[in-house]
């Protein structure tokens, strides 16, 4: 079969399949310790739709002829790392929102640049349907959860993570300048965090 993927692109996905693997492993090992109720019910979708998007890129990248490459680290591998372990459900919901959104921001990013494989664009527009959702019922969640922690350590708890996500796409991104450049994809960053 011919290969119908620049070689960074077919490492940029590589590198979205593990990613969506990490999450998925990660948060369906949570849900074996959640209580029933709402977070258990909406985590439980949620990890089976990290798992599919797993899947998609896997099967968008052998159809376009390439390899799902194995890679060592997830991007979000390296919150823990720089921000410290969540200690906390709320906490681990906090960086889930701020990764997420980061998440549904690249994956726009890349569905703009020119020219883009309709396999790709596809694949892209089906993860985001589901990427927006977990977005918002973290968002409930975590409002849900205001009288029990507080708005305050709510938010800062979300700053914290939205301060280490900065950092760690800044390293990530000057890790791997040359490919994004190559794809047409190197985005200014917004200024705040919503
Ligand atoms: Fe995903
Ligand atoms: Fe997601």
């Amino acid at each position: 079969m011919p290969k119908n993927l620049k070689e960074n692109e077919e490492w940029l996905l590589s590198f979205y399949r593990t990613s969506e693997i990490s999450g998925a492993l990660f948060f369906g090992r949570l849900c074996k310790s959640l209580r029933p109720g709402p977070v258990q019910h909406d985590m439980s979708k949620h990890f089976a739709d990290e798992a599919q998007h797993a899947w998609l890129w896997t099967d968008c990248i052998s159809k376009l002829g390439g390899n799902a490459l194995k890679l060592a680290d997830a991007y979000q591998d390296q919150y823990l790392s720089v921000a410290g372990m969540p200690a906390n459900v709320m906490e681990i919901l906090a960086l889930t929102h701020v990764f997420e959104k980061r998440v549904i921001r690249q994956y726009a990013l890349h569905s703009r640049v020119p020219d883009l494989n309709p396999e790709i664009s596809a694949t892209l527009g089906k993860i985001m349907d589901d990427e927006h959702w977990h977005l918002s019922w973290v968002h409930d969640a975590l409002l849900r959860m205001q009288p029990e922690y507080g708005k305050e350590y709510i938010e800062q708890t979300v700053k914290r993570f939205w301060e280490a996500d900065q950092e760690v796409y800044k390293r990530t991104m000057s890790e791997h300048e040359e490919r994004v450049r190559d794809l047409g994809m190197l985005a200014p960053e917004t200024k705040n965090q919503d």
